[in-house]
């Protein structure tokens, strides 16, 4: 009997404000996440009310190397037992992105290990695959909806990753049709820059989902619904911000504190409604079997519960799937799975090819 070939991946991401190693022990059925560690920068940006890229960059710079240390020693590995390291080098903040790209691509070169340069979108879409019942192929057709701070984009995978003949190290790892965008904001925006109307602390995301469940009523306040055309599976969420804008200057000062429960519920369910109308369109659409939520907004309380609680009336085969919470915001546990599933194809840069890595910008680039 052959035994499967285990390997264990050190993630790397750096995008954006979460400074973050994690290591991924694949056994070639499933991928177990051995350690996480990631240091956060909100308090750093919180003063700015949105991220400020210098500041990450420097941070990034004087973290990283506390992060893979710590993340090797919850593994309890050395740097020797790693078979490959995977970096976050696209989209993001360039400066933040090439402060991970080196580290990566220094160790990759000194421990002559294979490197594996990771979208940060195929990040969010590898989070899944840390559950092993995503590898089920009963399960496709399956949306997935990326939902996070930069990005709301729908997309309907045909197969589980080891199901597809990958066609090269540039190109997705998943046979993906990414079928719906956001014409503006993302949700996770949208969240953002209402929570700052409100006054809330940046980012605003975690803070309407807690104040809402303080017993705020969601049908307390009309707002508008992103794109409620029937055909188009695009979003947009700028009229909700504007709506919030005006619908904030009409209460009295001395009165928000105690309206926040009504309008986090409100502005939260208008946000999810819209989510859902798209969601429930595409399924119909392509005749998805399951439904799965990943990136940022996936953390959600209401989320997790209205969509538990409706899947069965559109026809799909089970629950939802989401990441652990800890997996749906940015973290280096998703960029170590995707690493892992490029691995698991060979589809690697070695040493000569690996010194060329470069950061970009540009999330279509
Ligand atoms: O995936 P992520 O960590 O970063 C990006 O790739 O953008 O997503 C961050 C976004 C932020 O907009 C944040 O407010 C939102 O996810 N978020 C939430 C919650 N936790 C994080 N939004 C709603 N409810 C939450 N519990
Ligand atoms: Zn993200």
């Amino acid at each position: 009997m052959t035994s499967l070939r285990v390997s264990h991946i050190l993630g790397i991401e750096t995008s954006c404000d979460e400074c973050s190693a994690s290591i991924i022990r694949d056994d070639g059925t499933s991928l177990q996440p051995l350690s996480l560690s990631t240091h956060t920068q909100i308090a750093l940006h919180q003063p700015y009310g949105g991220v400020v890229p210098e500041i990450a960059s420097r941070n990034h710079l004087e973290t990283i190397h506390e992060v893979m240390e710590h993340s090797l020693r919850q593994a309890s590995l050395q740097l020797a037992d790693l078979d490959a390291i995977a970096v976050t080098n696209r989209p993001g903040l360039v400066g933040a992105l090439l402060v991970g790209v080196s580290a990566a691509k220094a160790l990759a070169y000194a421990l002559k290990k294979p490197l594996l340069p990771i979208h940060h979108l195929e990040g969010h879409l590898s989070s899944l695959y840390l559950k092993k019942e995503a590898f089920d192929p009963a399960l496709y057709p399956m949306l997935v909806a990326i939902v996070s701070g930069g990005h709301t984009e729908l997309h309907l995978l045909a197969t589980p990753p080891d199901q597809w003949a990958y066609p090269g190290v540039e190109r997705s790892i998943f046979q993906n049709t990414r079928i719906g965008r956001s014409r503006d904001d993302a949700a996770g925006e949208a969240f953002d820059k209402t929570a700052k109307l409100l006054g809330l602390p940046y980012p605003g995301g975690r803070w309407i989902d807690e104040i809402a469940s303080q017993g705020g009523n969601p049908a307390a306040y009309e707002l508008p619904k992103a794109l409620p055309q029937k055909s188009t599976l695009d979003f947009s969420f700028s009229g909700l911000k504007t709506a919030v804008a005006l619908l904030v200057q009409k209460i009295p000062q001395d009165a928000l504190k105690s309206a926040l429960p009504d309008l986090c519920a409100s502005i939260q369910e208008a946000i999810l409604d819209a989510l859902w109308a798209k969601i429930v369109l595409a399924i119909r659409q392509h005749e998805a079997r399951s439904l799965a939520i990943v990136g940022g907004v996936a953390a959600n309380s209401r989320l997790r519960a209205k969509m538990d609680a409706q899947w069965e009336k559109i026809g799909l085969r089970c629950s939802p799937l989401f990441p652990e919470p800890a997996y749906c915001t940015d973290n280096a546990a998703m960029i170590a799975a995707a690493g892992a599933l490029r691995l698991r194809k060979g589809l690697v840069l070695l040493q000569e090819r690996l010194l060329a890595l470069n950061a970009v910008a540009n999330p279509e680039a």
